[in-house]
């Protein structure tokens, strides 16, 4: 198989092997903007390269810092917090992440920056990071119809805030942050359920004053002129949403054996673990010895077995947002029923993933019922044996691709194109696991 517009996935024979999963994208992103922060060179290894991060990396370039690829490592030497004004719109593709990340990056610099990204990016909210930066005194424009980018920021001087998060959202949290770095006092964000942590981790790991007491994170932020981040040599450890399409894969298929390496660990982002273990499947996790506190990494072993159907909802949703996609399509092999509630975010992800799902697996043949905050699937044997869409959304490409390998017919997925915005090598991985 290549990396065409369309992928014919068909029925997995035998399913099994050890392979090894590109970096974190979200650790890749902060690692980009933070190290662009920095005095001095930080040295990247395991950095995700596919197009969304290599787009935030281009962005910090056009505000000042100097990448390097040195074969698999990439060199970044900061602006020290002094970022340049960029001459360009700043296009960040696909990455909700890039642009608000970002956006809370450039609240507390003295200038004025454009950001935009593709159609899907450009019909996400941006109202919610807008609210808390406003509140810290930057300004953000929505030029976008309803509240969508492209976003105009122009930064400035800002307040220190205590802001309690609307919804449960790395992505905000982070941006509010990031602001944060250029105030002279505590910026508090209280999150409304615990989200992934990759923000507070890299900045205490640089060197930053900041404390996490339950749902309450707080930095002291030293303010640009003060601001001095570490400089070193981060790895970024293998992307758990990225494992996850083979740990489901290996869940689904009896007798199957599937070997996970050099995965993240960190505990804001195993929730899928959890949820495979009560539907039936057998999952071994071994931390790397040594492995740094910063992000653990381990490996993760899947035994399939027949799997039966779970509720999920609550704290558990954030910590596995991205996989949600894939617990419908192991939901649709499994004994009864799948339920999951309280997912109302998905439907502003890079797509609706609660509509493109329920299109999807029912012309796979598979019961699925959506409802507003989350879905409902009857497991059993899927038919597959149809032509599915992507809508330009890469989790959607490869969880449908995951269902063709357990489906009776092939399934043809259009528009896979989406793929290399987080997994490039993913149709190879495909090709590894269903080959030997
Ligand atoms: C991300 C946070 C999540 C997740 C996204 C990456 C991040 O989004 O869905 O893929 O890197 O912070 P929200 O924080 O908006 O839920």
């Amino acid at each position: 198989m290549s990396g065409s517009e369309h992928q014919t996935v068909r029925p997995a024979v035998r399913l099994g092997g050890t392979v090894t999963v590109p970096g974190d994208k979200s650790i890749s992103h902060r690692v980009a903007m933070l190290a662009a922060m920095a005095k001095g060179t930080s040295t990247v290894k395991g950095f995700l390269c596919s197009e969304d991060c290599l787009n935030t990396l281009k962005a910090m370039q056009a505000l000042g810092a100097t990448v390097r690829h040195e074969g698999e490592t990439i060199c970044i030497t900061g602006t020290g917090g002094a970022l340049h004004a960029p001459t360009e719109v700043l296009d960040m593709g696909n990455s909700g992440t890039g642009i608000r990340l970002l956006a809370g990056l450039l609240a507390g610099q003295p200038l004025t920056a454009e950001l935009t990204g593709d159609e899907s990016l450009r019909s996400r909210p941006m109202g919610r990071i807008q609210k808390p930066l406003a509140d810290m005194g930057a300004r953000v424009d929505l030029l976008g119809e309803r509240g969508c980018a492209p976003i105009r920021v122009t930064g400035g001087p800002l307040r220190a805030i205590r802001y309690t998060l609307p919804m449960a959202s790395a992505q905000v949290k982070s941006a509010v942050l990031l602001a944060g770095l250029a105030v002279k006092g505590d910026t508090v964000v209280i999150e409304p359920r615990p989200t992934r942590d990759h923000t507070e981790r890299l900045m205490q790991a640089m060197g930053l004053d900041l404390k996490v007491d339950g749902l309450t994170v707080t930095l002291h932020g030293p303010g640009l002129d003060r601001l001095n981040l570490r400089v070193g040599e981060w790895r970024v450890p293998g992307d758990f949403s990225s494992a996850a399409f083979w740990m489901v894969a290996g869940a689904m298929s009896d007798g199957a054996e599937v070997v996970i390496q050099g995965v993240g660990l960190n505990p804001r982002r195993t929730a899928l673990i959890d949820v495979l273990r009560r539907m039936g499947a057998e999952i071994n996790c071994e931390l790397d010895p040594g492995c740094s506190i910063w992000e653990e990494t381990g490996t993760v072993s899947v035994r399939g077995r027949g799997l039966c159907g779970t509720e999920v909802g609550g704290d558990e949703i954030p910590n596995l947002i991205d996989e949600l996609p894939l617990v419908a399509v192991a939901g649709a092999v499994a004994k009864g029923e799948t339920i999951v509630r309280d997912a109302a975010e998905l439907r502003v992800k890079e797509s609706d993933r609660i509509a493109t799902m329920c299109r999807n697996l029912s012309l796979a043949g598979v019961r699925f019922e959506e409802a507003a905050d989350g879905f409902r699937v009857r497991g059993g044997t899927v038919r597959g044996g149809a032509v599915v869409e992507s809508s330009g959304d890469h989790r959607i490409a490869m969880a449908m691709a995951v269902l063709g390998l357990h489906s009776a017919e092939p399934i043809d997925i259009r528009n896979v194109g989406c793929v290399a915005t987080s997994y490039p090598g993913f149709w190879n991985d495909l090709n590894l696991l269903t080959r030997w």
